[in-house]
């Protein structure tokens, strides 16, 4: 088959790296990728994402099988809905279903409609109204704009005049633009926090192991928040109790629901859950891989990869079996001096050689005259894998010094809550 990966991240070099090794594959394309890519793939460039008629092109030209697309923002675009009115077979929700992740609106009224277990919440698009509200509430709240806000959107207000100003900023001075047309406020609840991705398509629904992310900054959960600073997968404190809950009341009521609605959901949804002291609550639901959650679980995975997308997109799920190897990951994101506001960019990078089982993913870097140099925020996702976690977050430190950059900072106690 031949492939083509959309995206230029993290996530997209792990989906590269693990597509990279089927049995089915003749020749992988990736849009536009990016220098850990290349070796694996071929980066293509010239073209933007954006243009759906010349990425549909690009497709006809290279007899493109499977198109497997990273970020949501082309999805929410309907990449896939042009692509599959052109009877290009993709892996990933149409425009419809992206909604899911794209409007916090629609997914909370989603899953007050299909009993997803949620936050109480409420919507506005009125600062006086939304105000109101708030001072009729007595507990402590959490403030989302609806729409896509690249993980900034979310706000933890302490305080009455914190949370006015929050939706002052997002209602009235419009600093997520379109995307805080609509703000929704919901209950804050508390719970470690566990990131459960699934295959699905559009019928079935397969779990891929939990994971962890990490999303603050700095060590001990401080600091500013990010796009995510490591991850670990599997999350012990996820039991196969609280997998079978996540499954029957979470994962299996939305893809029905999507279903029953019109919508089917194809690819990838990935349930941010909370585990609360009255069970498991979803924070969100996104319509694609996580960053930095792939870099963890796609390496644990036995099964090939291309074989679960096409059965997605083929609504054959339902007949093949999928595995994961005995085995734990661990991911530490090495991010750029500045990280998470303003980025120093343009720094030279050395990478030695690594061990067998380990991968540095990249995510913001690109080559200029031959030297690979920092791009981004988050540069790469150093990881490894090993038997359990212990060994893998140890091998991970041990490497760390292998990859060099100016400014390099990165947390030292990734997967540390798994230790305990
Ligand atoms: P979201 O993008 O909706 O998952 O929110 C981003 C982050 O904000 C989550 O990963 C949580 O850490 C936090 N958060 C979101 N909603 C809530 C909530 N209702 N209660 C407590 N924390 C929340
Ligand atoms: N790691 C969080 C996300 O991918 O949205």
């Amino acid at each position: 088959m031949n492939v083509l990966i959309i995206g230029s991240g993290g996530r997209e070099h792990a989906i590269v790296w693990k597509v990279s090794q089927s049995p089915k594959l003749t020749k992988l394309y990736v849009l536009p990728g990016n220098p850990g890519t290349a070796p694996l793939a071929e980066n293509v460039n010239g073209i933007s994402v954006d243009d759906h008629a010349a990425v549909a092109s690009f497709c006809k030209e290279k007899q493109i099988d499977l198109v497997i697309v990273g970020p949501e923002t082309p999805l929410a675009a309907g990449v896939v809905d042009s692509l599959s009115a052109q009877r290009i077979r993709c892996f990933g929700p149409s425009q419809a279903a992206a909604q899911i992740e794209a409007s916090k609106s629609f997914a909370k009224d989603f899953m007050a409609r299909h009993n997803i277990p949620t936050a109480k919440y409420a919507t506005f698009s009125n600062y006086d109204e939304a105000v109101r509200y708030l001072e009729s509430v007595d507990y402590p709240i959490v403030i989302k704009a609806s729409g896509l806000a690249a993980g900034k959107g979310v706000i933890l207000p302490e305080t009455m005049d914190e949370a006015k100003s929050a939706l002052k900023e997002i209602l009235v001075k419009k600093v997520f633009g379109e995307a805080g047309a609509e703000v929704v406020i919901e209950e804050r609840m508390t719970g470690q926090e566990v990131s459960l991705m699934a295959f699905t398509d559009g019928t079935s629904v397969v779990p891929m192991l939990p994971a962890q992310d990490h999303k603050r900054l700095l060590d001990g959960d401080k600091g500013l928040n990010t796009g995510g600073m490591g991850a670990y997968a599997p999350a012990p404190i996820f039991t196969s109790a609280m997998m079978n809950e996540a499954v029957e009341k979470v994962l299996k009521p939305a893809v029905n629901g999507m279903k029953s609605e019109g919508n089917p959901f194809v690819g990838v949804l990935y349930a941010g859950l909370m585990l609360t002291p009255n069970g498991i609550r979803t924070l969100e639901f996104n319509c694609r891989f996580g960053d930095p959650e792939t870099q963890v679980v796609l390496p644990l995975l036995e099964t090939d990869l291309v074989e679960i997308a096409k059965a997605c997109a083929d609504g054959n799920l339902a007949n093949i079996n999928i595995h994961w190897k005995n085995s734990t990951a661990v991911c530490v994101v090495l991010a750029s001096k500045g990280y998470p506001e303003k980025v120093e960019s343009a720094k030279f990078v050395t990478i030695e050689q690594l061990p067998y089982d380990m991968v540095c993913f990249h995510a913001g870097t690109k080559m200029e005259n031959e030297n690979l140099i920092t791009s981004g925020g988050r540069v790469f996702g150093l990881t490894a894998w090993a038997e359990d976690i212990a060994s893998a977050v140890k091998k991970v430190y041990a490497n760390i010094g292998k990859v060099t950059f100016d400014g390099m900072q990165y947390r030292k106690d990734i997967a540390r809550k798994a230790l305990k």
